[in-house]
């Protein structure tokens, strides 16, 4: 891998990949070959936002490698408490840790934290921005399952609009595959339309549907997600989404025999449990094998060592950047540079580098 940080997959390249599944795959065959890999290095876990497998994934994942653990799991645990900001915590955290994976509620948070850290940062999700290291577990099962990453129908259904994991996963399948789209999800949830625009830019049948009926008969992958409750402003908003989409054995009827069913999880309701004898059921296997390509990942980020954090090729400002979406990161943290980038395209103008949100 030859990009320091990991904030999401714009500049993965299919070797990179094939690379990162090939070790994968090869920790996961001979655990203990690479029990003193990571001897002597430590891994900062800082979760703002809470987690179970992701972040107990990558702390084991750095145990298993023979490194050392620190973080905190609660911002209340840490002096985020007494009004620290994002960019002090972390020149100092990268001076203590090799390697950084944080999880935070503000969208953009890992590309700011990312400009201030003199060790790698990886990206454990940034509110409903990205989640790269869950789409490394989905791709990963995806291609022991199916054999590669092209060729294949897949549906995404639920809360397609906040699901970090299914934005991860969209981006970097436009980068490692071509295939065709079932987007299942009510017209409130539907994928935000910076990632819809990608993927049909790059060559994929795209179909936004409404029922997962119309599609379950196609599919060769299923990857089902929970309402994002967390993102919404009130409780009653959530309740007019929840419940909208179940899988239930009666629907799986008129699935395909080898039909994958993916689910980042945790699950709350939208895959009853009866499911889980299904042997087209692979969401506990898919959590088991992050754990592997997390190994893989924290060792390939490690080869590129410390550095001088990339702040140093900007300006701070204050308040300049004025980002229009209300969870984005700069809209609290108002010291980060100004960042955006071009949308060039049938729709031009600017977004916000942070959070991809449109400017103008
Ligand atoms: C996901 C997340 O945090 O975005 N969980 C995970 O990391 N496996 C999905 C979710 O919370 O719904």
């Amino acid at each position: 891998m030859q990009y320091r940080h990991l904030v999401d997959f714009n500049d993965i390249t299919v070797s990179q990949w094939n690379a990162l599944y090939r070790l994968g795959t090869d920790i996961m065959r001979s655990p203990e070959e690479y029990s003193d890999s990571c001897k002597g290095k430590v891994l900062a876990t800082l979760f703002y936002e809470p987690s179970t497998r992701t972040m107990l994934s990558f702390q084991t994942a750095m145990l298993k490698l023979g490194g050392s653990v620190i973080g905190f799991d609660s911002p209340a645990n840490s002096s985020v408490a007494k009004g620290e900001n994002l960019k002090d915590t972390i020149t100092i955290v990268s001076t203590y840790a090799d390697i950084i994976a944080m999880r935070n509620p503000r969208e953009g948070a890992a590309l700011a934290a990312s400009l201030y850290s003199s060790c790698p940062v990886i990206n454990a999700g940034d509110g409903g921005h990205f989640h790269p290291t869950q789409t490394l577990t989905d791709l990963m099962t995806i291609t022991m399952e199916k054999g590669g990453l092209s060729g294949l129908t897949i549906g995404l259904c639920g809360d397609l609009k906040h699901g970090r994991t299914v934005h991860s996963l969209l981006r970097a399948l436009t980068v490692l595959g071509k295939n065709t789209y079932y987007l299942v999800s009510t017209l409130n949830l539907k994928v935000p339309r910076y990632i819809l625009e990608e993927l049909q830019a790059s060559g994929n049948t795209v179909y936004e549907i409404a029922s997962l009926d119309e599609c379950i008969g196609e599919l060769d992958i299923l990857y089902m997600t929970r309402i994002q409750k967390e993102r919404f402003q009130s409780e009653d908003l959530y309740k007019k989404e929840s419940g909208k989409y179940v899988l239930t054995p009666a629907k799986l009827l008129y699935a395909k025999k080898d039909l994958a069913v993916l689910h980042p999880l945790p699950r709350v309701d939208e895959i009853s449990s009866e499911v889980d004898f299904d042997s087209r059921a692979l969401y506990f296997r898919q959590a088991e094998n992050g754990m592997y390509i997390r190994m893989a990942l924290i060792l390939t980020m490690l080869k590129n060592g410390r550095f001088r954090p990339d702040i140093f090729g900007f300006t701070e400002t204050d308040g300049a950047m004025r980002c229009p979406n209300p969870v984005c990161v700069t809209n609290t943290e108002k010291y980060l540079p100004a960042l955006t980038y071009e949308i060039n395209g049938p729709r031009p103008g600017h977004a916000c580098k942070y959070c991809d949100f449109r400017i103008d």
